[in-house]
């Protein structure tokens, strides 16, 4: 089992503080990694290791045939490349994924537009898209500073399932840690309930294993 987590915070895990969804997303996989001894993890840290704006220069490069870029533009566009050889060798995939101004970060938005690639992770036929990213599991780790669930404020859950079910990537599994911003007290509560969720998914994930 290859496990891939994406931390897609601004901000750093380091010395038990800062990013609450990398904090979970680590736990989560360590979860995965104690019940299939065998496994690798991958890590892609976009707050340690920044990926670039899909701007006006990375699509020139994209849009050029591979044997006409520029060295400048070959090196942009392998970027991608790396994060898109990632998630295809990725059986399980730990997203950590804090809410910003009710949407996903610009880590998470630039992640997705590098693997989001025309006849590489999609394409379309004549009865619609397909998704080329098939056969994984995907868990999403959702932090948030209030409430969000089932509200029309979280566009988070809908924007996952559709982009990454446009990929391919269908078995999504949320777990929400929420009232982050609230006070001490809310907070512990938030972090309790998602660390019960993800035990409860590890659980699932273990009887999936042995079915
Ligand atoms: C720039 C910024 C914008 C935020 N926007 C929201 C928001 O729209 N809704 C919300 O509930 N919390 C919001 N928060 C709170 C975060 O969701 C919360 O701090 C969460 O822990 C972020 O995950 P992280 O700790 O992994 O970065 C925001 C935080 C920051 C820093």
């Amino acid at each position: 089992m290859n496990i891939l987590q994406v931390n897609t915070s601004a901000r750093i895990f380091e010395n038990g503080q800062g990013s609450h969804s990398t904090r979970l997303a680590n736990e989560l996989s360590a979860g995965l990694l104690a019940a299939h001894p065998g496994a690798t993890l991958t890590v892609r840290d976009l707050a340690r290791q920044p990926h670039p704006v899909l701007d006006e220069t990375a699509l020139t490069a994209l849009f050029t045939p591979a044997e006409q870029r520029s060295p400048e533009q070959a090196a942009r566009v392998a970027l991608d490349d790396a994060l898109i050889a990632e998630i295809q060798a990725a059986d399980v995939v730990v997203l950590g994924v804090p809410m910003y101004n009710f949407g996903v970060t610009g880590q998470m938005k630039n992640w997705i537009d590098a693997i989001a690639r025309a006849r590489v992770t999609f394409r379309y036929t004549e009865s619609g898209p397909v998704g080329l990213l098939t056969g994984k599991t995907v868990y999403a780790v959702l932090t948030r500073g209030g409430i969000h669930r089932d509200q029309p404020s979280d566009s988070q859950v809908p924007y996952l399932r559709a982009v990454l079910g446009f990929l391919g990537m269908t078995d999504l599994r949320f777990v929400y840690a929420e009232g982050l911003g609230m006070g001490p007290e809310a907070e512990a509560r938030g972090l309790a309930a998602a660390r019960a969720e993800i035990a409860a998914l590890l659980q699932a994930q273990a009887e999936e294993a042995l079915a």
